[in-house]
């Protein structure tokens, strides 16, 4: 286990912003960052981060939290993950309790398949160096493919040698369980049936040269291994196969390596192959990843869309390989996305072109020869077309299907004219042809909407709506969400006493005194024994309570950072919501909010007595059905028994006139 002073360090240096700008796009929105949700799909930004609070908010799925569940959630980590991932950003020594055999089982599958590639990785990154076979065939391999060793150590290339089980073997000396070696599909388990009788393992990758796929954080997920042998009959890469860690669709390869230079020039270069990212990356264009060959994903697109809104497709092959392959570029456009692509001189790709060219060379010929896809599509499909109707009648349909993408009306009008003019036709021709397809369009995503609409609005709100009967739900969110808030502000309160004066007449006397929002409350509540129903209003409430037990202000940081998740998640979530309305406050009305503390004299006392009056009215109604008439009792007992609930009815209606005395008095 993680130290408790280990942990505690991670929490005081770790920057949410810092975290999470590895991994979306944030851009400075006031005293708060905003950008694009890492969990939808969308084009307008509703992912907040809070420097001040240190706390994240995603508007569109409701999620929130601090740095650690922000790993929890995005990359799927556990806490101890979460708490080592931060140590080894910034550089914190992990302290270990002592960690039991039991415990160390227990460590969950994912972990330990993460474990395995990690140790795969650098067992073949060393054979480059270490061994007599990598040294002579892999190292040199990369050498006359131009890789310099500082290119090697960045992408961790390796080799695995031409032996049947030389990784495995080491594995397992170094007690990596064979479990975890074949999910990983490292090594290759054949089963007792296959075999006749016995188990037979042997290595995956054998005689290879090795290319790490590495998570957007830096985890290796899998690896694709290249041949040697120019045998036509051999697969040119060999894969792992897809796990619970390795999806193919999900991964781009070089978006680890290339993740702060893609947000930095705001811009992503996209490629086919392991050997094209790694070139451009070493002729000084970090801001290259690859679809490793197949057709680009949604899921792909969206991990880019994280870091920029701007792709520039590389295409290297001939106009038929190209007219196959730009189909998938319309699911760029789907996502608001602007698109670019750039073409190579017959027989060249960008591995080639980039290995006989200078940083700038190459620099000026990406930017000198990048297209709008749009023009370029028309231009292609065009040629192919020219002298045949038929042709012609599908180009238009072809190209109005990708201009029906783009989210951006204006846009979607320039490219009609500009279409329009290439093709030679009328705009009308083009603009008929859209208004059909965005019409079929706004069916299907009404359709999909409805199916599935995200309810979430806020705690406080999804409160007030989900439970619209229950009153004592909104009143305690309210009285939570003050504690947050105004917990530690010192406030004016006022109160109305009844006093008997010297005459013997009953006077109302206001007496003001001056308390912290947070003691008001507590206070009030400890009188009447009133506790939160609400589980993790409840836990909340302990753990301010504890503080103000030990004369200490609230502290929010601690409670968003609480370990206990359901804790950290309310919080967080209430004082995001919070920042959203005043930010949107401030935005509808162009004028700074208005301050909310001079209301809190009022609305303390306010929620205090409704929440009294609610459960006094709830203790009313539960007497009232007890006086119900029963048959079934005796008479005599049941009139003796009667009596006494009903003064017990009158006289919490009593305390119920008074409250709503009092009530009006404060309102
Ligand atoms: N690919 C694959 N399996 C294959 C062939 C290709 O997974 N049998 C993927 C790899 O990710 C490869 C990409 O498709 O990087 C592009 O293929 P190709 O252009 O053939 O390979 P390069 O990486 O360009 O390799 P090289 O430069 O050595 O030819
Ligand atoms: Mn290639």
């Amino acid at each position: 286990m993680i130290s408790k002073d280990t942990i505690d360090k991670v929490f005081e240096t770790s920057r949410v912003e810092e975290v999470i700008g590895d991994f979306v796009n944030l851009k400075k929105a006031g005293a708060n960052f905003k950008g694009l949700s890492p969990f939808v799909d969308e084009k307008t930004p509703s992912f907040m981060v809070s420097p001040v609070k240190q706390i994240w908010k995603d508007f569109s799925t409701g999620k929130g939290g601090n740095a650690i569940t922000f790993l929890m959630e995005h990359e799927h980590y556990s806490y101890p993950e979460a708490i080592r991932f931060l140590a080894r950003k910034y550089n914190i020594e992990i302290e270990e309790t002592v960690q039991s055999d039991e415990q160390k089982k227990h460590a969950d599958e994912r972990e330990s398949m993460y474990l395995v590639s990690e140790y795969a990785k650098n067992y073949f990154h060393d054979n480059l160096f270490l061994s007599e076979k990598g040294k002579a065939i892999g190292f040199s391999y990369f050498k006359e493919r131009g890789f310099s060793d500082e290119t090697i150590k960045k992408f961790s290339l390796g080799y695995a040698l031409d032996e049947w089980t030389a990784f495995t073997d080491a594995a397992i000396e170094k007690k990596y369980d064979l479990e975890f070696l074949d999910k990983t599909g490292l090594t290759i388990v054949k089963k007792s049936s296959e075999t006749g009788g016995t188990q037979k393992m042997f290595d995956r990758f054998k005689g290879r040269v090795i290319f790490p796929i590495q998570s957007m954080s830096g985890r290796v997920l899998g690896f694709g291994g290249r041949t040697l042998l120019t045998d036509k009959k051999v697969a040119k890469y060999l894969n792992s196969p897809e796990s619970i860690i390795y999806h193919k669709s999900k991964i781009l390869y070089g978006i680890y390596q290339a993740k702060q230079s893609i947000a930095k020039e705001d811009n992503c270069y996209l490629v086919e192959g392991y050997t094209d990212v790694i070139s451009m990356f070493q002729s000084g264009v970090e801001n290259v990843v690859a679809s490793s060959g197949t057709a680009l994903t949604s899921d792909q697109i969206r991990l880019i869309h994280r870091l920029t809104s701007n792709i520039t497709v590389l295409f290297d092959g001939d106009a038929a390989g190209i007219r196959a392959s730009i189909r998938g570029i319309d699911l760029i456009l789907e996502q608001g996305m602007n698109v670019k692509v750039v073409t190579f001189p017959d027989g060249e790709d960008p591995d080639s072109f980039a290995k006989n060219r200078s940083k700038e060379e190459l620099k000026n010929y990406l930017e000198d020869s990048a297209q709008d896809f749009i023009q370029f599509k028309t231009s292609l499909l065009l040629e192919g077309a020219k002298n045949d109707p038929i042709k012609k009648a599908d180009l238009i349909r072809d190209i109005v299907a990708s201009i029906s993408k783009i989210p951006n009306n204006i846009q979607k009008e320039i490219y009609v004219q500009e279409c329009a003019r290439i093709m030679q036709i009328s705009e009308n021709v083009l603009f008929n042809e859209l208004s059909q397809n965005l019409k079929k369009e706004q069916r299907e995503v009404s359709k999909r909407q409805a199916s599935n609409r995200s309810p979430f609005t806020g705690v406080v709100k999804e409160v007030k709506q989900v439970e619209k009967v229950d009153r004592l739900m909104v009143l305690e969110a309210s009285l939570i969400w003050v504690l947050l808030i105004y917990g530690n502000i010192e406030v004016d309160f006022v109160d109305y006493v009844s006093e008997i004066d010297d005459v013997g007449k009953q006077i109302i006397k206001k007496e003001s005194y001056s308390n912290t929002v947070s003691n008001e409350i507590y206070v009030n509540l400890q009188e009447d024994e009133i506790e939160f129903t609400n589980t993790v209003f409840l836990k909340i409430y302990y753990e301010i309570i504890n503080r103000l037990n030990q004369d200490q202000t609230i502290d929010i940081d601690a409670l968003t950072n609480h370990q206990d998740t359901e804790i950290a998640a309310m919080v967080t979530n209430i004082l995001m919501d919070e920042e959203q309305h005043n930010l949107s406050d401030w935005e509808r009305h162009d004028i700074l909010p208005q301050s909310k503390e001079k209301g809190l004299p009022k609305f303390v006392p306010d929620v205090i007595y409704n929440l009294r009056r609610f459960l006094v009215k709830e203790l009313i109604d539960s007497i009232l059905v007890k006086l119900k008439p029963d048959q079934s009792d005796q008479l005599d007992k049941k009139e003796g028994f009667n009596k006494e609930l009903l003064k017990e009815a009158q006289d919490y209606i009593g305390l119920q006139k008074i409250l709503a005395e009092k009530l009006n008095r404060v309102t």
